[in-house]
């Protein structure tokens, strides 16, 4: 692809080509979510009954966000916070600042999760996929038959080994963040390629698996009772701003490394393609094992990846071992260049605003981050019946995510759209990007972003905070002796943080320039 004209922002750090950008923005739409959580939505909600709304929700809600997330960082060469500023003043910066806020909680246990797939790589060429297994958890205390995926996922969360994977990944994500654009494009220049690798070869493998086909059919096969069911559209709703990287201010920051003249729907369409393309993909490869095996991932959603589909694995007729580390690789590299992503979401965000160097920008998401994901992997087991999540750092990861996942990422789009349509005007966004498009947005798209996303948006919110404010407090029905206390703290605590955080960094003074020159490092 074409080498680009350089960014008037040169000393914030430039993608030195297109390509460059676009597998970096992929490499940060692709992650756990597209592996983990579109599969065991699809197959929660009736695979064919899933995937239809999720098509709908790429056109009508995907594709155009992210068109106003990358021209809102191109407009301003600065990432989220500061750029809401500049475009409709304080208040963007108040919803700005929450949201960066809320990406750093999702980005806490979004590593302690990798941690866990790193723990379960290594276990791979170790007895994972091969040994019986036990788990300090009642009915799970006695050696299993042959290998047991759950139990050994069990077993593992409740020793302090993950910490130690968790701390490789932070280590990991700092250094390829280190000198920002450089040392990000080199890594997704290695990473983006080799997780298309993988997934083709687990797709091969899965529809080979006598039987893999009928899983496909079933993830395809239009079902019109699901579809009248308004929870599929909102876990469609919800799951495709979670895997476009939308509403977090992540792709902002990307895009506020190009030159200011890129064609941003274009770009839209080859990131938005391409992360779904990927995920279609997996689910093909995921249902096809599914069905064979006749596994049932019932229960969470880390339960597709880390019991279901392993324990898929160990009954392939050969190459256990190494299909098992295959999967599990694939799945650290996928989510390690999403976390990039979200932290570098962070620490521009910190680096604009506060006029700080890079180093200290990144140290100042680091420290919570990691103090956050050990939080998240602490190994004491406080419910031994597993009536809900058996350790204390997966009750905390559970109840945490429910909050932040459920309500940030759409929080954030809606006052994207109101703020942008409304605020800065539908026709300013409009005439920015069709100067430097070949397809022109036509004025429907004001309707789109004034109206049309934002009334689903806030039904979507309305819809799922009527569940969770009608049904009981989420996790309140888990059985843990001294921790009947977390699932109401744990709201309250992610929602005032996040309000303060908001409330502080937005009434800070910003300082014009970055003095630190990431690029030409002195
Ligand atoms: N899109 C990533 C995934 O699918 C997660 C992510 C969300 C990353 C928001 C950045 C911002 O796993």
């Amino acid at each position: 692809m074409a080498e680009l004209t350089p960014n008037p922002a040169e000393d914030r750090g430039a993608w030195k080509s297109k390509l460059g950008f676009i597998l970096a923005a992929s490499g940060s739409a692709i992650g756990l979510g597209n592996i983990v959580f579109f599969a065991s939505n699809a197959y929660q909600y009736g695979g064919g009954a899933f995937y239809l709304p999720y098509f709908i929700a790429l056109f009508v809600l995907g594709i155009p966000v992210m068109i106003i997330e990358f021209s809102i960082g191109t407009m301003t060469g600065k990432s989220f916070p500061v750029a809401m500023r500049q475009l409709v003043g304080k208040r963007g910066e108040y919803a700005a600042w929450w949201t960066i806020s809320c990406a750093l909680f999702i980005t806490m246990y979004y590593i302690t999760i990798l941690g866990w797939a790193l723990t379960m790589f290594v276990g791979a060429f170790g007895g994972l996929l091969t040994d019986p297994a036990i788990a300090p958890f009642t009915g799970m205390d006695t050696p299993t038959d042959g290998p047991n995926a759950t139990v050994y996922f069990f077993g593992m969360i409740a020793t302090w080994a993950p910490m130690l994977s968790v701390a490789a990944i932070w280590g990991m994500t700092i250094l390829i963040l280190w000198r920002g654009t450089k040392t990000i494009e080199a890594a997704v220049r290695i990473f983006v390629p080799l997780m298309w690798l993988f997934m083709i070869i687990l797709i091969v493998r899965g529809l080979t698996l006598p039987g893999g086909v009928d899983g496909v059919l079933y993830l395809f096969t239009p079902n019109m009772d699901g579809i009248m069911d308004v929870n599929v559209w909102q876990g469609a709703f919800a799951q495709m701003f979670f895997s476009l990287s939308l509403g977090l201010g992540t792709m902002v920051a990307y895009a506020s490394y190009l030159p200011k003249d890129a064609d941003q729907i274009n770009n839209s369409m080859l990131v938005s393609f391409l992360n779904c393309g990927f995920e279609y993909i997996a689910g093909v490869a995921i249902f096809a094992m599914l069905f064979v095996y006749a596994l049932n991932p019932a229960g969470t959603t880390l339960s597709l990846s880390f019991f279901a589909i392993p324990q898929g694995i160990a009954n392939f007729p050969f190459g256990v071992k190494a299909f098992g580390a295959f999967f599990f690789f694939l799945l650290v590299i996928a989510g390690l260049t999403s976390a990039v992503s979200l932290v570098e979401g962070m620490a521009s965000s910190l680096i604009d605003k506060l006029g700080i160097s890079r180093a200290k920008g990144l140290t100042m998401v680091m420290v919570p981050g990691i103090v956050g994901s050990f939080a998240f992997a602490l190994p004491n087991v406080i419910d031994p019946t597993l009536s809900g999540d058996g350790t204390l750092g997966l009750t905390l990861l559970d109840i945490v995510d429910h909050w932040a996942f459920r309500y940030s990422l759409l929080i954030g789009g809606l006052f994207e759209c109101i703020l942008i349509g409304w605020i800065l005007g539908a026709d300013k966004l409009r005439a920015f990007v069709n100067k430097n498009s070949k397809f022109n947005l036509g004025p429907w798209f004001n309707v789109q972003i004034k109206f049309v996303i934002p009334i689903i948006l806030s039904l979507v919110i309305a819809g799922t905070l009527w569940q969770d404010l009608s049904g009981g407090l989420y996790g309140s029905t888990y059985d843990m002796e001294g921790y009947q206390w977390l699932p109401a703290a744990l709201p309250v605590f992610w929602f005032l943080s996040t309000v303060v955080m908001s409330y502080v960094l937005t009434n800070r003074p910003t300082q014009e320039h970055a003095p630190h020159n990431v690029s030409n490092p002195a």
